[in-house]
C-alpha cells in the first residue's frame, strides 16, 4: 500500500479537524475481460489493485459536516438534512450520493468530517469513483454502526453513481473494489452477484497497464446510451437481460433493429462468452488463448460496441507488433483511460519503452505505464 499517501491523508485530516481519524483504503480495479457485460447481468473478470483511495473519517459535534478532497485542495461544508446533487461532474457528488442513499434506507447519520486522496488518476478507467464511494459508505457504516453488509454497501455506492453522478453503471467496479482478494481476480456473475476467485500467477508473463492519459468527453452519455440499447434489445427478445440471449436468438430479430445496434448486442453476447472462456483458459494455464480472447475483446469494443478511441486503438496496435505481448485491450467504460496488456516478463521493459516512444511521437503527449499488485478489497488500515 502507498504509505506516503496514507501519511499525507492522515496528516491533512489531523491538521484540518484536530482529531484522530479512522483510516480506510478502498482499491481501484482492473478488469481482465468481460467489458460492458455487467449491466447485462453477465460475467466480468476484475481484480482490486494496490492503488485507490485513502479516506480519513471521524464524527464531529459540529452542526455541519465537511468533505475535503486533498488532491484538489478543496473543502466543502454541508448539512446532512439538505443533501442534493451539486453541479455535474463535481467530486462531492460521490460523497453526497452515498449519504443520500444511506438516508433513503432510513439509516441515521450524524455529522462527520472526511478527507481523502488517491493514487489513480481520474479517467484512467480504474474506478477511482467506485473506490471513493466504497470508502465513504464503509467509513460511515463503521462510525455510525449502520449494520450494512458489504453487499448492501456496494448497492449504495452503485446507486450513488446512478442518481448523483448520472452514470447508470453496472456493479463490477463497486464489487471488485469491496470484495477484492490479494493476488486474485474474481470471475463475477453480475446476476447473482457472486464470484469465484482465481489466483493470478502468470509465471513468466504479467499484466501491465498503459494509460493513454486522455478521457474524451461524452463518455458518460455514451455509456448510458449503450446501456439503453442493450435493455431495449433484451426487451424485444422478451428476456430479462442480454446475458440470456444466444447469437441465434439475436438473429431472429435482426430486421427489427438497426445494423449498428445489432452489432452492439452481438458484442455483448460474444464478450460474455469470452469472459467465461477466459476463465477456462486460465484454469488450463493456456495464456496464448487468454491473450487471443483479450485481443478479440478489444476488436469488439472498437468496431462493434464503439467505445474505444484513437489513442487506445493505437496502443493495442503497438502491442500487436510485439509477439511477446499475448493480448491487449482497452479497459473499463472506454473513450480513454488504460489498456491492459498480457506481456512476457522479459519483454516488459522493451515493450513499455517502444510503446511510450511511439505514443509520444504519434500524439505529441506521454502515456503512463503502471504495474499493479492485486489487493484486498475495501478495509480499515
Ligand atoms: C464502467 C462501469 C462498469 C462497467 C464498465 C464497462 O467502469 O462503471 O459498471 O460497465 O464501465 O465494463
Amino acid at each position: 500500500m502507498n504509505t506516503v499517501l496514507i501519511n499525507e491523508i492522515e496528516t491533512c485530516f489531523k491538521e484540518a479537524f484536530k482529531t484522530d481519524p479512522l483510516l480506510i483504503f478502498s482499491p481501484g480495479r482492473i478488469n481482465i475481460i468481460g467489458e460492458h457485460t455487467d449491466y447485462n447481468d453477465g460475467f466480468v473478470f476484475p481484480a482490486a489493485v494496490d492503488k485507490g483511495i485513502v479516506a480519513a473519517i471521524q464524527k464531529t459535534d459540529a452542526d455541519s459536516s465537511v468533505a475535503y478532497a486533498v488532491n484538489k485542495d478543496e473543502k466543502i461544508t454541508f448539512s446532512l438534512d439538505k443533501i442534493k446533487p451539486s453541479a455535474e461532474g463535481r467530486w462531492e457528488n460521490y460523497v453526497f450520493g452515498v449519504i443520500a442513499e444511506i438516508q433513503n434506507r432510513s439509516k441515521k447519520l450524524g455529522n462527520f468530517n472526511i478527507a481523502f486522496g488517491g493514487d489513480i488518476p481520474g479517467g484512467a478507467g480504474m474506478s477511482s469513483s467506485a473506490a471513493l464511494e466504497n470508502s465513504v459508505v464503509y467509513g460511515l457504516n463503521e462510525l455510525f454502526d449502520l449494520g450494512l453488509t458489504k453487499n448492501e454497501m456496494i448497492i449504495i455506492s452503485q446507486k450513488a453513481e446512478h442518481n448523483y453522478v448520472g452514470v447508470k453503471c453496472g456493479i463490477m467496479d463497486q464489487y471488485a473494489s469491496m470484495f477484492g482478494i490479494e493476488n486474485h481476480a474474481l470471475l463475477l456473475d453480475c446476476r447473482t452477484v457472486e464470484s469465484k476467485p482465481y489466483e493470478i500467477d502468470f509465471k513468466d508473463h504479467q499484466l501491465m497497464l498503459i494509460n493513454t492519459n486522455v478521457k474524451h468527453s461524452l463518455s458518460d452519455s455514451a455509456y448510458n446510451d449503450r446501456r439503453s440499447v442493450c435493455e431495449n434489445i433484451a426487451e424485444l427478445l422478451g428476456i430479462k437481460a442480454l446475458r440470456d440471449a444466444t447469437e441465434s436468438d439475436l438473429e431472429t430479430i435482426k430486421d427489427q433493429v438497426s445494423p449498428v445496434n445489432y452489432q452492439k448486442a452481438l458484442f455483448v453476447i460474444q464478450e460474455n462468452n469470452r469472459a467465461v472462456e477466459a476463465s477456462k483458459a486460465m484454469e488450463a494455464g493456456d495464456l496464448e488463448r487468454l491473450g487471443q480472447l483479450i485481443y478479440q475483446s478489444h476488436a469488439g469494443l472498437q468496431h462493434q460496441y464503439k467505445v474505444s478511441c484513437e489513442e487506445l486503438d493505437f496502443l493495442v496496435e503497438q502491442a500487436k507488433l510485439n509477439n511477446k505481448v499475448l493480448g491487449a485491450r482497452m479497459m473499463g467504460g472506454g473513450f480513454g483511460g488504460c489498456t491492459i496488456n498480457l506481456v512476457a516478463k522479459d519483454e516488459i521493459e522493451a515493450f513499455s519503452e517502444a510503446a511510450s516512444k511511439a505514443y509520444q511521437e504519434k500524439f505529441n503527449k506521454a502515456c503512463s505505464v503502471y504495474f499493479i499488485e492485486l489487493s484486498d478489497g475495501t478495509h480499515i488500515i
